[in-house]
């Protein structure tokens, strides 16, 4: 069932640099069934098989896309389904260039014995099923892990389990030939300032890499998607986006090792230009040791989302809206993005 290690490891790795390359990251589109609900409920478009199919379609076979985006995180439902013309998912993006990759976590539950805390669940016959994605084309996978601020909040058995997690399953994407992004996000809810994000976020990727190093995960072979390091959404000291990028850079620098290839940010709720201008910051301050990159949900497809709004014949204008988006965060992780480069 497994692979010979050295081809493997080789194969993982130029997967990871193959997400990266010149200046291209990772669109996410592995929203869950219920969260592509609350999605499509907001431009009054119901949330069946269909509809779901469809709007990926839209996405997946926007042209261009292959020049700014190296990777496609799809969703359990979505690698299964076709393009009309009846040609996979996965296929249509590997014949583009595009790497298909997979979210493989089976979502939060409440952690026992923290309350108001989640761990991410799935591992239970993970091995299975990453082998069952592999043979469906997939070349990546995704675990996301979340930690909320306040109250205590993060403890430490939270960030442990959720740690110790993302390190099984890093182990057993590796087993099988996947290279594993390890996503520990870090929510922007609630009234925490810039200062007490950066702590939790470092406290949680010392603890994350720790884990990794216990369960034998390869860190050449793994990709990193983590939050941006901001103030909470009712934080009443705001910060600007230089100090925003001088955070998140000094948190990276503290905890991630160098043998990481790459680091894709999670957008997390902040907007599509937010989140853009920030990374772009960042990319300003240099990268090295990392490409510094975006694996953006939200803030790649709010725009698609609301020129589709369930309209077909609406198909070439949600295109360019992913493709504006796309290019604007290509200009974004080489330093390059200028406000005006929106309109
Ligand atoms: P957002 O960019 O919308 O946070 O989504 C990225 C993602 O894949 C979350 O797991």
């Amino acid at each position: 069932m497994t692979r010979p290690m050295n081809v493997s490891i080789t194969s993982m790795i130029r997967t990871a640099q193959a997400v990266t390359r010149e200046g291209r990251g990772i669109l996410a589109a592995d929203e869950s069934s219920p969260t592509m609900a609350k999605r499509l409920a907001a431009v009054r478009v119901d949330s069946t098989e269909e509809t779901r199919r469809s709007y990926r379609e839209i996405l997946l076979s926007t042209p261009g896309l292959e020049e700014f985006v190296g990777g496609v995180i799809l969703f359990d439902e979505t690698i299964r389904q076709q393009t009309r013309d009846g040609k996979p998912f996965a296929r249509l993006l590997s014949d583009r260039g595009i790497v298909p990759g997979i979210k493989v976590d089976l979502g939060i539950r409440p952690l026992a014995g923290s309350p108001d805390e989640v761990v991410t669940e799935g591992l239970d016959r993970l091995r299975e099923r990453l082998v069952e994605y592999d043979a469906m084309g997939a070349r990546f996978a995704k675990w996301r892990a979340v930690l909320r601020i306040g109250d205590g909040r993060p403890t430490t058995a939270c960030i442990e389990a959720n740690a110790h997690a993302l390190a099984r399953y890093a182990a057993l994407c590796q087993e099988v030939g996947l290279t594993p992004i390890v996503e520990p996000e870090v929510l922007m809810d609630g009234a925490h300032d810039l200062d007490e994000c950066a702590r939790v976020t470092e406290a949680v990727l010392h603890c994350v890499y720790d884990q990794l190093a216990r369960q034998h995960v390869i860190l050449e072979a793994t990709l990193l998607k983590p939050n941006i390091v901001l103030p909470g959404t009712t934080c009443r000291t705001p910060a600007s986006d230089e100090e925003i990028a001088d955070a998140t850079l000094t948190t990276l620098r503290r905890t991630v090792p160098a043998a990481v290839p790459g680091i894709l940010f999670l957008s997390g709720g902040q907007s599509d230009q937010e989140a853009t201008a920030r990374l772009d910051q960042i990319n300003r301050r240099g990268h090295e040791p990392w490409e510094l990159s975006y694996s953006f949900g939200r803030a790649l497809q709010a725009p698609v989302l609301r020129a589709w709004a369930g309209d077909n014949s609406h198909r070439t204008a949600a295109q360019a809206a992913l493709l504006h988006r796309a290019r604007l965060n290509a200009a974004a992780r080489a330093g390059a993005w200028l406000p005006e480069m929106e309109d």
